[in-house]
């Protein structure tokens, strides 16, 4: 089994980011020491607070966005870094040559629930432009240099990208390293597997709405074929099965609160999830544009998501070309 920093080498990754993607996973190892050790750590349940996106802090989010933040300012590699649990981005080193965008916490109402949660990360380079603060976190997902997750799962995985195909490796809690464990992912072009909150069916856009009914109709229906749905509640643990046997994930816009009507971060969950499917194959739309040609106008903002088996996203996508409607989040 290889371990993460030999195979990254023969990739010829730069040095320095090797250092900031060690020290994301030297904080994810010990946050996945903390969820194992569940309530015997003293760590479950929520905090008295809110984050910026108006959603109640886990104290684990917490804990976990602060070993993040704490440990990749250390390196004095990092010149600043953007959670989904900050207000505004955090800045290092100013003459350093990396920003990370992440997720600490993903899926995090499955921590008292003892279901799979997982880290997200995104990591950019500071642009030529002379942009300051935030604006320096506002380029396109096809900018981002590396992107991936740690899933915290019956194993904890790291499943990541550097822009030359995406590897999967497992924490050999005996060594305390991430090993490699699949050398290339890919994608099934085809699928009869889909993922998306059936709750908000009466909120959708007619597209989404259309496309999931005639998934559900199984043979009878014009797909002539029997789909079957999963959902985790956790974006990497259902992108993770996607990336496994493929699969379709959807996060689309509703109209339950006009005022946002997307739920899935652009920067810190879509953008490098979306790196991810590409990368092994797959595709990845907000419904009518690509995610990651996507121009950021500001840190927190959301996406509608579609991604996952190239042929299934096609399907959906030609549900939404097809059928004409005011959008949402337009
Ligand atoms: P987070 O815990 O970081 O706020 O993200 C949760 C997201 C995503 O992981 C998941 O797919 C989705 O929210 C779950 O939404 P529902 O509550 O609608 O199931
Ligand atoms: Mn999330
Ligand atoms: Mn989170």
């Amino acid at each position: 089994m290889q371990r993460l920093i030999p195979v990254l080498n023969k990739d010829h990754v730069p040095l320095h980011l090797i250092s900031v993607i060690n020290t994301l996973l030297t904080a994810a190892k010990e946050i996945s020491h903390r969820l194992h050790q569940g309530s015997l750590a003293g760590t479950l349940g929520s905090t008295l607070d809110e984050n910026i996106q108006g959603e109640t802090q886990k104290k684990l989010d917490v804990v976990s966005n602060q070993l993040i933040k704490n440990m990749l300012l250390e390196t004095n590699l990092v010149r600043a870094v953007a959670s989904e649990e900050e207000d505004d981005i955090v800045e290092g080193n100013p003459d350093a040559k990396y920003l990370v965008a992440y997720d600490p916490l993903d899926g995090s109402s499955n921590i008292d629930i003892n279901g799979s949660v997982g880290t997200i990360f995104s990591i950019m380079e500071v642009p030529d432009h002379a942009a300051e603060g935030k604006d320096m976190f506002l380029q396109t997902g096809d900018e981002q240099v590396a992107a991936g997750y740690i899933l915290y799962g019956p194993s904890s995985m790291l499943v990541m990208t550097t822009g030359q195909g995406v590897r999967m490796y497992t924490l050999d809690h005996s060594v305390g390293e991430f090993l490699l464990t699949v050398e290339q992912v890919t994608i099934p072009k085809d699928t009869q597997e889909f993922a998306i909150n059936m709750a908000n069916d009466r909120f959708w856009a007619p597209p989404i709405k259309k496309y999931v009914k005639d998934l559900l109709a199984g043979e009878e229906g014009p797909r002539g074929k029997r789909f079957n749905m999963r959902w985790n509640a956790a974006m990497v643990a259902d992108v993770h099965r996607v990336l496994c046997r493929g699969g379709i994930f959807t996060y689309p816009a509703d109209c339950r609160n006009l005022q946002k009507p997307c739920k899935l971060r652009l920067m810190y969950e879509a953008n490098p999830m979306s790196y991810l499917v590409e990368q092994a194959g797959g595709r990845a739309s907000t419904g009518y544009e690509r995610i990651m040609s996507l121009q950021p106008t500001e840190i927190h903002q959301r996406v509608s998501v579609v991604m996952g088996s190239a042929n299934e996203v096609s399907t959906c996508l030609g549900y939404h070309e097809e059928i004409k409607c005011d959008r949402f989040d337009a």
